[in-house]
């Protein structure tokens, strides 16, 4: 893996590359599947090691600047592909990074483990 770091102004996914599973590397695998899967969308990929959940493979987070930021756990390359990519195109497209609970995949109404306002304070909401 050569890892490309990009970040977008909409959405940018990390996703930490050091989980494991009993499967083996799950975060590095994930990383692979979400590079491939992300090639034609407008949403950034950025590996990271540990986003101190190591409890609740595999994690990631969502975030942009002037947005709120995400952090969701107990996520796989096997199931969650799909889940990744819709939350992260819905988060691309609210301003604030705020979307609304009914409109997340059912993996990130679950596996909230924390959210971040912006550094810089948002006039919405
Ligand atoms: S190893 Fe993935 S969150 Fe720590």
């Amino acid at each position: 893996m050569t890892p490309k770091v990009q970040t977008s102004p909409a959405a940018t996914v990390l996703v930490c590359i050091t989980c494991k599973s009993e499967l083996g590397s799950a975060g590095a695998a994930l990383y692979d599947a979400l590079e491939a899967r992300l090639v034609d969308e407008d949403i950034a990929l950025c590996p990271v090691e540990c986003l101190s959940v190591c409890k609740r493979p595999c994690t990631v987070a969502l975030a942009a600047p002037g947005k709120w930021t995400y952090v969701v756990g107990d996520l796989s390359r096997e199931d969650n592909i799909e889940d990744i990519v819709t939350a992260a195109r819905r988060y691309a497209a609210a301003p604030d990074g705020l979307v609304p609970w009914r409109e997340r995949p059912l993996p990130f109404r679950k596996g909230v483990i924390s959210r971040t306002p912006p550094l810089v304070p948002t006039l919405t909401r």
